[in-house]
């Protein structure tokens, strides 16, 4: 189970923070002007193809009343090649809307910047909490994933009911003495650390207290879809076996099959994972080399109201003992064969025991 207390859990991303940052100039400063349009810039494109574009803006022009007074054609020539014009001609106006409606002053805190054109909750709260260390959390795309994997967290995030799940999670965890940094962090460690595609769970400091992490869940949070009726899912077991003993799990609870016992479990969203993938996973979840790790064959189904489950079953004979630490972090016990059969388990599970082990 996660168990991330707020300071826990920003205390380490912002500790993560200093160690990884990139040095990167709207970092350096609390002037809302130039941390207002190097988001605009960073909505439109990626850190790396962006910053020569904040160095050109900011070198031309300085100051909000500076963009202000630029003839369109100017602010549209220097965004050349972000694309999407709209949003330099938007830049444009809201500069002017500055100079004529705030008399050349960014409004003060959030509320008053959700007032600017093409200012929403993401960009207000960048603004105040960077500019003017207002304890508002941001959430955007890289936010999303790391809270819902570390909270493990289900709701759909293309919902937009679901932003309001995240802005509470978001809220409770920012700390009020370093707003500022912990936005940036948990930005960053989206960026860096816990990417789409191969985050990076074996150096992560966030590991033990990683929901996702600990439940084989990192392919499959955060979920963003359309709604379906019913969900399939893949889960894949290993069947860790030291001696005459096999490792088992309770599972957690907020899933199915609450506190039932279960094997070792990575989840996939397909039948067949790419093997070289699964295999990486699993090896560095346990902490041991990377070995082949065949099904039995069989695909166990069970259907649930709202979700459909194909099993697999992978047998790993341990000449070893897994080491307390990992047996510890990933939460799996070695049990008797006696001992499993007293053990409340899912149907399924039970029916592969039945086969191979009872
Ligand atoms: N992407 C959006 N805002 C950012 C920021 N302040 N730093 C780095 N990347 C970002
Ligand atoms: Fe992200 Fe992996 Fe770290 Fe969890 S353990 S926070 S999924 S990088």
């Amino acid at each position: 189970m996660a168990t991330s207390t707020p300071t826990f859990f920003s205390n380490t991303l912002i500790e993560w923070y200093h160690r990884h940052q990139r040095p990167l100039p709207w970092r350096e400063t609390t002037d809302p002007y130039a941390i207002w349009l190097s988001e605009i810039i960073l909505q439109q494109t990626r850190v790396r193809q962006g910053l020569p574009y904040y160095l050109r803006f900011m070198e031309r022009f300085p100051t909000v009343h500076d963009l202000a007074n630029a003839p369109e054609d100017e602010v549209l020539r220097l965004w050349q090649g972000l694309g999407y014009y709209s949003r330099a001609r938007n830049l444009h106006y809201t500069a002017k809307q500055v100079v004529a409606e705030f008399d050349g002053q960014f409004p003060g805190n959030y509320q008053g910047l959700l007032q600017l054109k093409g200012v929403g909750s993401y960009t207000a709260a960048a603004i105040a909490s960077f500019a003017y260390r207002e304890p508002v959390a941001v959430l955007d795309g890289n936010v999303y994933r790391v809270l819902a994997r570390v909270f493990g967290r289900h709701e759909n995030i293309a919902a937009p009911a679901s932003k309001k799940v995240f802005e509470e999670i978001a809220n409770h965890q920012i700390p009020t003495d370093h707003p500022d940094t912990y936005n940036q962090a948990i930005m960053e460690f989206g960026a860096i650390q816990c990417t789409p595609v191969n985050p990076d769970c074996l150096f992560c400091p966030l590991q033990q207290d990683c929901f996702a992490f600990q439940n084989g869940l990192v392919n499959l949070l955060p979920v963003k879809e359309k709604a379906k009726s019913s969900r399939h899912r893949f889960l894949h077991y290993l069947v860790l076996q030291h001696e005459n003993r096999l490792y088992l799990k309770k599972r957690p609870g907020n899933d199915i099959w609450q506190s039932l016992y279960d094997f070792f479990l990575v989840e996939t969203d397909t039948l067949h994972p790419d093997p070289e993938v699964f295999q990486e996973q699993v090896s560095e979840a346990l902490g041991i080399p990377s070995a082949s790790f065949t099904s039995t064959g069989k695909v166990y189904k069970h259907i649930l109201s709202h979700q459909k489950i194909s099993a697999q079953f992978y047998l790993v004979s341990l000449p070893f003992r897994l080491r307390e630490e990992t047996e510890e972090s990933i939460g799996i016990q070695l049990y008797s064969i006696d001992e499993i059969e007293e053990l409340p388990k899912p149907i399924l599970i039970h029916s592969f025991l039945n086969e191979h082990f009872f």
